[in-house]
């Protein structure tokens, strides 16, 4: 049987499908690139904003043709899965499973028993459990996710994940550390630990903070990168600051989403700091490590949002000079506090502060990376541009893409690249020097 698995989302979505494929592929099932030659087709799904939700529904409606002309076997997982559980057989009668985040360790054993039998699984376990390690699919061959917690407390008004994900729950450090040192011995050089809030990371077993565990990451020889994701600034600690300063495998790189520049609508938005808070944690970054790239989040439009405050949020992205942004509008989302107060910035007016927002940010960007033009970086090159492939792609240590050309075939390795140009979103440059692969 083969299976073919579509992923919408974020990093965690991505490194469980990573895991769901590992599991299929142990249980004597093959992975296909192409939904129509596979048996199995599993939609990994995402429900933080209504959008992606809209794209999920597109797909699935045109796999229902191959379902009524192979019998191809269609479910989904994720967090569509665990917000509307049964209800999505309203919408959707012909899935033959839905399947939350906390039970993809039961997506073998339903195997044998599908399509004659619908499955739905959407209970919480409320403690962590370990996949075997060996079992994982990595897209990379240098850069791995190590997922450290799951889920998320804190009820940001706007945000449907402590819906989907549940509460938060830490992985042992024991077992991180198994998972780190086994990518190490396999050649890997990037590590990124995930979580929805990796900040407010404790080991269950000794109470070690997320400082703690970045320490003992830090020690894991053959790493040389580590990054983590996501921050929350009511959490990101002084002492995290230090640690990422003095470890020499930490990358100054750093996502804290501020989502917006004004503290009253941070206060509607339940996020706990103001602009102030969180602008003085960046001024301490910035003297801690001069060099650190920053990257946030913003949503535009949240209810109420006036003009004043919108112009705050500019004027905070003109300070901090961020290396990126995502940005957003405003969705409502079952469950959450928001949805309960009227969506009242009207659409035009969230594009166009949308827009006012991604033009500010591009033309800061292009500004930041012009002075990068005649610097050597070092790269760990990923694969091949998508644009071209005789031009290798790969991210420098402050996570910027970073397109360049090279005489020989330098993917899954470190290489020196000396930057000839730029645009808003990427830097260019041609290959100095390249490292054999296990330096
Ligand atoms: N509407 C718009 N953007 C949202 N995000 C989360 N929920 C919503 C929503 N309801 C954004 C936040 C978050 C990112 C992952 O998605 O900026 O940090
Ligand atoms: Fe959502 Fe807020 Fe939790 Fe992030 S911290 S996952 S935005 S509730």
């Amino acid at each position: 049987m083969k299976f073919y698995i579509h992923t919408f989302g974020c990093q965690m979505n991505a490194s469980d499908s990573e895991h769901i494929a590992g599991m299929l592929l142990a249980s004597g099932m093959t992975a296909s690139p192409i939904p129509e030659e596979s048996d199995l087709i599993i939609v990994n799904t995402c429900a933080v904003r209504e959008k992606s939700e809209e794209k999920l529904y597109s797909l699935l409606g045109r796999l229902e043709s191959l379902k009524k002309d192979k019998g191809t076997i269609v479910g989904i997982v994720g967090c569509v899965a665990q917000l509307h559980r049964s209800k999505l057989w309203d919408k959707k009668p012909s899935l033959d499973f839905i399947i939350g985040p906390d039970n993809y360790g039961k997506i073998p054993k339903i195997l044998p028993n599908l399509p004659s039998e619908k499955v739905l699984f959407t209970d919480w376990s409320s403690d962590w459990t370990d996949q075997p390690i060996q079992q994982i699919e990595r897209d990379s061959k240098v850069c791995a996710y190590i997922t450290i917690m799951e889920g998320c407390n804190n009820f940001c008004a706007y945000c449907v994940v402590p819906f989907t994900r549940g509460r938060e729950k830490y992985r042992p450090i024991p077992s991180i550390k198994d998972e780190a040192e086994d990518l190490a011995s396999r050649g890997y050089k990037e590590i990124q630990l995930l979580g929805q809030n990796v900040n407010s990371y404790t080991d269950p077993e000794t109470g070690k903070n997320f400082a703690a565990l970045l320490k003992e990451i830090n020690n894991i020889g053959n790493i040389e990168w580590i990054r983590f994701i996501t921050s929350h600034p009511k959490n990101f600690t002084d002492e995290i600051a230090f640690v990422m300063k003095e470890s020499n495998k930490v990358c100054h790189q750093l996502h804290l989403p501020i989502q917006s520049g004004s503290s009253s609508v941070l206060q509607r938005m339940n996020r706990g700091y103001t602009r102030e808070d969180y602008l003085e944690k960046i001024d301490l970054l910035r003297e801690m490590m001069p060099d650190i790239h920053l990257s946030t989040d913003i949503i535009v439009g949240f209810p109420d949002e006036t003009q004043a405050e919108f112009q705050e949020t500019l004027g905070l992205l003109a300070d901090v000079r961020y290396s990126n942004i995502f940005s957003f509008r405003y969705s409502p989302r079952p469950l959450t506090a928001a949805a309960k107060k009227e969506d009242n910035v009207a659409l035009v007016e969230k594009k166009n502060r949308l827009i006012q927002v991604q033009s500010l940010q591009k033309k800061i960007q292009l500004e930041k990376n012009k002075s990068f033009i005649g610097q050597t970086q070092k790269i760990l090159c990923t694969g091949i541009s998508r644009k071209d492939p005789h031009v290798y792609a790969g991210r420098n240590a402050g996570y910027q893409v970073v397109n360049f050309t090279s005489p020989n075939d330098v993917r899954n390795r470190f290489v020196w690249v000396k930057i000839h140009s730029c645009g808003p979103y990427s830097l260019f440059g041609e290959v100095k020097e390249f490292s054999s692969r296990n330096n």
